[in-house]
């Protein structure tokens, strides 16, 4: 990103402002409420909210683009219409779990001063013990990743592949783009915690699969991934791990396949300048504050941790706008 002036910085520190505007929007479903069109007292009244205070929000929201404003008369702008009311194509889930890290980020001045997090979130969205924080979280997870796992697949060769297990696989959505991609696959696993594989159970049935994946209930520190598989795919989980428990999983992957199989790890990958691109750059950011000693990795680190481990030439492929994918092959 590129900053010149005085007014680029004051658009950066205001940027918190659109944040907030929004979640707090979307928290209170009130795309799904406005309908075909609603005025501030009608919707407040509906929603036992505050009329005048819920004008005010909603003509931010219609400053920022989301809605529009005829009259009186609030309604969806198009992309809030289509994404952001509740339905099949709702994606809002994404939202409400970003939401749920802002205390978390409101910590950051302390994590760096001290290191580490007091309030490492990401434990207590994994848990269970926040169960509607879990569910928007693995939910979140399918919202931005329904259009992105099928070009993922289309992209990868996983054509001599029989039996693939997904690693913290989540709401399944990268398991389902597999099973449509590369129909020799004879068995999928998705292996996750229990509140993971709800949602990926209830996201699975939605989608006729449910027969067509074993769901596993595991923890990848205390359990073994199983044993007999041609492809391990683990994506978006090395970032919440140490580099230690990186190289943990790159083993238990090792144990779990097959000679001449491949591990597949997707990630926001950071160049190595680790500054570079911006989203993999933010994004260590938000596992400083999340978790308790994660953050982006470059290709190279990995691949790294994947030829110690014994993995035959470890390639990096991108494979959409902010992904990529280090593939290693185990000697056959
Ligand atoms: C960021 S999500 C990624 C979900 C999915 N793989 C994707 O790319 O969209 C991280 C996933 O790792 C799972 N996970 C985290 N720690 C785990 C552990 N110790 N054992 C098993 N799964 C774990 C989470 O439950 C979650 O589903």
């Amino acid at each position: 990103m590129k900053i010149e002036g005085f007014r680029d910085l004051q658009r950066l520190a205001h940027g918190f402002q659109m944040a907030k505007v929004f979640f707090t929007a979307n928290d209170l479903d009130l795309f799904t409420h406005l309908g075909q069109g609603r005025n501030a007292g009608e919707l407040a009244y509906t929603l036992g909210l505050d009329a005048r205070a819920l004008g005010l929000l909603l003509n931010a929201l219609v400053a920022l683009g989301v809605l529009e404003k005829d009259g009186d008369l609030y309604r969806n702008g198009a992309t809030a219409a289509e994404f952001l009311v509740a339905g099949e194509n709702y994606r809002g889930s994404i939202f409400k779990h970003v939401h749920h890290c802002w205390e978390s980020w409101s910590a950051l001045p302390q994590a760096i001063r001290d290191g580490a997090p007091e309030l490492a979130r990401e434990k207590d969205l994994l848990s269970g013990t926040e169960e509607q924080w879990t569910r928007d979280f693995i939910r979140g997870m399918d919202d931005v990743t329904r259009d992105l796992a099928p070009q993922v697949a289309a992209q990868l060769d996983l054509s001599g592949a029989r039996r693939l297990i997904d690693v913290g696989g989540g709401p399944g959505t990268y398991a389902a783009a597999f099973l449509e991609a590369f129909p020799g696959l004879q068995e999928v696993v998705l292996f996750d915690l229990p509140g993971a594989l709800k949602v990926g159970q209830e996201k699975l049935q939605a989608r006729g699969l449910q027969d067509r994946v074993r769901l596993v209930c595991g923890d990848f520190y205390q359990n073994d991934l199983g044993e007999g598989f041609d492809a391990v795919w683990i994506s978006q989980v090395f970032h919440s791990q140490t580099e230690e428990g990186c190289r943990l999983l790159i083993d238990k992957a090792w144990r779990a396949l097959n000679p001449g199989g491949r591990v597949l790890v997707h990630e926001f990958l950071l160049d190595d300048t680790k500054t570079s691109p911006m989203t993999a750059a933010l994004f260590a950011v938000h596992m400083l504050v999340m978790t308790e000693g994660g953050r982006s990795y470059s290709g190279s680190e990995i691949s790294g941790w994947m030829t110690e481990k014994g993995f035959e030439r470890p390639e990096v492929c991108s494979v959409s706008q902010d992904t990529a994918v280090v593939l290693g092959r185990k000697p056959c």
